[in-house]
């Protein structure tokens, strides 16, 4: 089977970040022929017009390089006050107005944790929302949204949940067959 290039972007850029830990859990437990970059959204600038007019910053260059090279998207991402976190709609700003733009016609994933109840539902589900103006396509199920997450994860960064390792594990076997069906 050829390799599938998946881009993995995280909204968060905290270094303890619960969904760094899921984000990496996730490239482990997916299936082997899912082969996986990671995104770099420390260093972008708020997206600008007359910047973006001047020539993009290098860093969103790079990321648009990964994002074009990539079959597929993985996001994963905690919920900003019921939303998605500034640092992720912002790159997925800049990323948009390339031409051609980097997300169309590709299939994207989405997983997020929160210490809250909720597991970044909302957040989600406003990602989606944006990613239809992408024309991107969004893996109905399963859904990932890991709430109470200071306990979901060990002191390794682990999931301690076995039922979520094996959501997980679905969500990235749907990724894949989803690429060989758009
Ligand atoms: C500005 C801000 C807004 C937040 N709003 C929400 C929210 O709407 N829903 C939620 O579940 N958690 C919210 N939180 C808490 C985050 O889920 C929590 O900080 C989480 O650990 C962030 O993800 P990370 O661990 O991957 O950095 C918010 C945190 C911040 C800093």
């Amino acid at each position: 089977m050829d390799p599938i290039k998946v881009l993995a972007l995280c909204g968060s850029l905290r270094v303890d970040s619960f969904n760094k830990m899921l984000m990496h859990q996730a490239i482990q437990l997916a299936p082997k022929e899912l082969q996986f970059s990671l995104g770099v959204l420390d260093d972008f600038p708020l997206y600008n017009e007359d910047v973006k007019n001047s020539g993009f910053p290098e860093c969103v260059d790079e990321l648009n390089k990964h994002l074009v090279n990539a079959d597929a998207i993985l996001i994963v991402t905690p919920e900003y006050n019921y939303s998605i976190p500034g640092v992720l709609k912002n790159a997925i700003d800049w990323l948009s107005r390339y031409e051609p733009q980097g997300f169309y016609n590709k299939p994207v994933a989405i997983m997020g944790a929160s210490p809250g109840r909720m597991g970044t539902c909302r957040c989600q589900y406003h990602l989606r929302q944006v990613m239809v103006f992408l024309k991107a396509w969004v893996l109905n199920e399963p859904e990932i949204m890991i709430s109470d997450a200071p306990s979901a994860f060990d002191q390794q960064g682990r999931l301690v949940d076995k039922r979520i390792e094996k959501l997980i594990q679905n969500q990235m076997q749907n990724l894949s067959k989803m690429l060989r069906t758009v």
